[in-house]
């Protein structure tokens, strides 16, 4: 069979954002080493600096930074001055990539990426044979990788915009009320409830053991070991009854998304509701081509579907599900009244009342 003729426009096109992608992948291990020998951190304290004062002051080797500062620098991560001959970061350059602690950095987008790529074998694997890849059998960079890489937006957004759009919450939370932040990971969604809400009765249930011994460690770090009450659960076990249960960009990696609505419908006490914050997607997979979609379709291949399939039911439902699935999965479970309470470019939240 002959060759179909190819559209030349197109091709140059397909080829121009294969190699825009292929430039951008590039750079993960490069940011991995600068965020973990702290080359960014040096940049931002030093201020301007030549590729030898920087290996002088870091006691790294000048040759292998002056090569990873140009490319930084071509990626636009970096500042050169030609002139001098000097690099440097400008603010928004340090707040992204040398602030770990600020609302801007995305470093932990890097750590979920490494991640991805050592899961690759795992993952191939179950393409053939349709089981799962347990959450605790990931590369355990995705671990931190996660939770670095939510932080930014919990910190930025969870009290700011997400929770008061929940009724009554900030009144009840600050009368006392229980919430339950189950799948939370590292618990650091949790840490900023407690904080919020000193009142509170806050609790962090994850299925991953070694990811809620973490959430303890950074807990009593922060000075609220003894406020927050951290198991290690799974969706349809944890004790209890709550005002509050959240599922934190969880829902969608659990086996049974129904049963743990379902669970959820009947741990929550009266006048309840169920949180849920997914990623931002479209019903239609059509309109989730995008740049967030992208992202979020590869996450999910490598990282959601294969844990979702690793446990009971293995519905799979995936990160870009959309807001009809989700609001018929808690519907099976019982929650008659569901919306869509708020969304931005990356999330969306959905509350689901009890009554
Ligand atoms: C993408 S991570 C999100 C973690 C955290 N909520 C955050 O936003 O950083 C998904 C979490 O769900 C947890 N998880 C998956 N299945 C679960 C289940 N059936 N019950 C409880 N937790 C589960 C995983 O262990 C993991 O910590």
């Amino acid at each position: 069979m002959s060759k179909p003729e190819l559209n030349l426009e197109a091709l140059k096109k397909l080829q121009l954002k294969v190699m825009q992608d292929v430039s951008a992948s590039a750079i993960i291990p490069l940011m991995r080493i600068g965020d973990q020998l702290g080359i960014f951190k040096y940049l931002s304290n030093l201020g301007e600096v030549s590729s030898h004062e920087l290996a002088d002051k870091s006691s790294l080797d000048e040759r292998y930074l002056r090569e990873w500062l140009y490319a930084t620098a071509a990626a636009g991560f970096t500042s050169y001055n030609s002139e001098a001959n000097t690099f440097s970061l400008t603010p928004e350059q340090a707040a992204v990539f040398a602030d770990d602690e600020g609302p801007a950095s995305m470093m932990g987008a890097y750590d979920m990426l490494t991640g991805a790529i050592h899961n690759e074998d795992k993952v191939k694997e179950a393409f053939k044979t349709g089981d799962g890849v347990d959450y605790k059998d990931s590369c355990p960079i995705c671990f931190q990788g996660t939770a670095r890489f939510f932080k930014p937006s919990y910190e930025k957004n969870l009290v700011r915009s997400w929770l008061p759009k929940i009724d009554n919450l900030e009144e009840k939370m600050n009368a006392g009320a229980s919430f339950a932040d189950i799948g939370c990971g590292y618990g650091l969604s949790t840490m900023i409830i407690a904080q919020t809400f000193p009142n509170a009765h806050v609790c962090g249930y994850d299925i991953h053991e070694p990811s809620i011994n973490e959430a303890r460690k950074l807990a009593k770090k922060a000075g609220l070991g003894d406020r927050i009450e951290y198991n290690t659960a799974d969706a349809k076990s944890y004790k209890g009854q709550h005002d509050y249960i959240a599922f934190f960009d969880c829902l969608h990696d659990m086996g049974d998304p129904v049963g743990a609505a379902k669970y959820a419908y009947n741990q929550l006490k009266d006048g309840g509701s169920v949180i849920l914050i997914e990623p931002t997607a479209n019903d239609n997979p059509e309109d989730n081509f995008n740049l967030f979609g992208q992202m979020y379709y590869c996450f999910s291949t490598i990282g959601c579907v294969p844990t979702s399939k690793s446990q009971e039911v293995g519905l799979a439902l995936g990160a870009q599900a959309g807001p009809k699935k989700l609001i018929d999965v808690l519907n099976e479970a019982g929650f008659k009244n569901c919306k869509v309470v708020k969304k931005n470019a990356s999330n969306m939240v959905i509350e689901a009342r009890k009554n």
